[in-house]
């Protein structure tokens, strides 16, 4: 049986659930964006704001449009904002033991049918599930970094995640305007799987001064074609979740060497050094 899905919730406002959130609301989806606290929505808030001030000053969109979208968005602090929603995507830090009690207070809260969705890039999706009374609602809705412009949803399904839930999401997916691949639950999935020993390696390089950062990135960039280089891609993705990503797929892959996270990453994070979010990484932002 397929439901109507007329209302998502959005659970974690940081620079992938801000991103969901804009991709919901353009679509002309009514959404509840939620965090933990004040300052934590605030932000949220702000990186929706500037990101639709910034396609309505190149003239993508019209100020009635951006009216329209912010219309379309409701900001809550607390779970029980959640309570109507038809499905919910979870989009927190990569850890499991707080992706479990968060879906255990959506369990609580959502309604019987609600689907229960989580963003995760690399963490098992069955069993975030278990931590629900609703395993077979429970899928993985893998968004790419920035949300609004790529085009790729990776949704995960468990063994126990029910068919017309997959069909649900994947009919959802169209909506957005998004293509979706539909595969088992396996560390990393498809996408990170086979980018992040590229984007270890690219680290190596640089860790053991075999080649300066420019260097690397250009090398990718002018002789692969790629949009940007590994190490501009990992200020993007942010060094803390690009550490998370390559420490659960070491963990969880059968210990590849390929995806044991070189030192530097570490140190980085240590040192505060998260990338694009906080003004510096392997580049500095202003
Ligand atoms: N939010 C919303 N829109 C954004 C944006 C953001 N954060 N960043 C860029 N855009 C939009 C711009 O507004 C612009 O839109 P228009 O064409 O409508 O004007 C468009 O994207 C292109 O942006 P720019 O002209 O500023 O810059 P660009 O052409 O260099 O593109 C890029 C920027 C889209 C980020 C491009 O460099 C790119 O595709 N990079 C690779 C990104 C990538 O590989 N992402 C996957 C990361 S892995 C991941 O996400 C998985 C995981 O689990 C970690």
């Amino acid at each position: 049986m397929s439901r109507e899905i007329n209302t998502v919730g959005v659970v974690g406002l940081g620079t992938m659930g801000a991103g969901i959130v804009e991709v919901f609301a353009r679509s002309g989806i009514d959404v509840v964006a939620v965090e933990v606290a004040e300052a934590a929505l605030d932000r949220g808030q702000a990186t929706l704001v500037g990101s639709i001030d910034r396609a309505v000053a190149k003239g993508k969109l019209t100020p009635e449009e951006r009216d329209e979208i912010f219309a379309r968005v409701g900001f809550a602090v607390g779970f029980e904002a959640l309570h109507d929603v038809d499905l919910v995507i979870e989009a927190v830090p990569e850890q499991l033991p707080l992706k479990q009690r968060i879906f255990a207070e959506l369990d609580r809260v959502c309604k019987p049918d609600a689907i229960l969705a989580t963003n995760t890039s690399s963490l098992s999706v069955t069993e975030i599930s278990v931590a629900t009374s609703r395993p077979n609602q429970v899928i993985g809705v893998h968004f790419f970094n920035p949300a609004p412009v790529m085009k790729l949803v990776e949704i995960v399904r468990t063994v126990v995640t029910a068919a017309d839930v997959v069909a649900d999401v994947e009919a959802l997916c169209a909506r957005l305007g998004k293509t979706d691949v539909t595969i088992n639950d396996r560390a990393g999935f498809i996408a990170n799987a086979l980018l992040f020993g590229y984007l270890n390696q690219a680290v190596s390089m640089l860790e053991a001064r075999y080649a300066t950062r420019e260097d690397i990135d250009a090398a990718m960039r002018l002789g692969c074609g790629l949009p940007m280089g590994p190490l501009a891609l990992m200020d993007l993705i942010g060094i803390d979740t690009a550490y998370e990503i390559l420490d659960t797929m070491y963990r969880r892959g059968g210990r590849d060497r390929r995806h044991a996270p070189v030192p530097l990453i570490k140190q980085m994070v240590t040192a505060g050094l998260l990338g694009r979010k906080t003004g510096r990484g392997f580049y500095t932002y202003e």
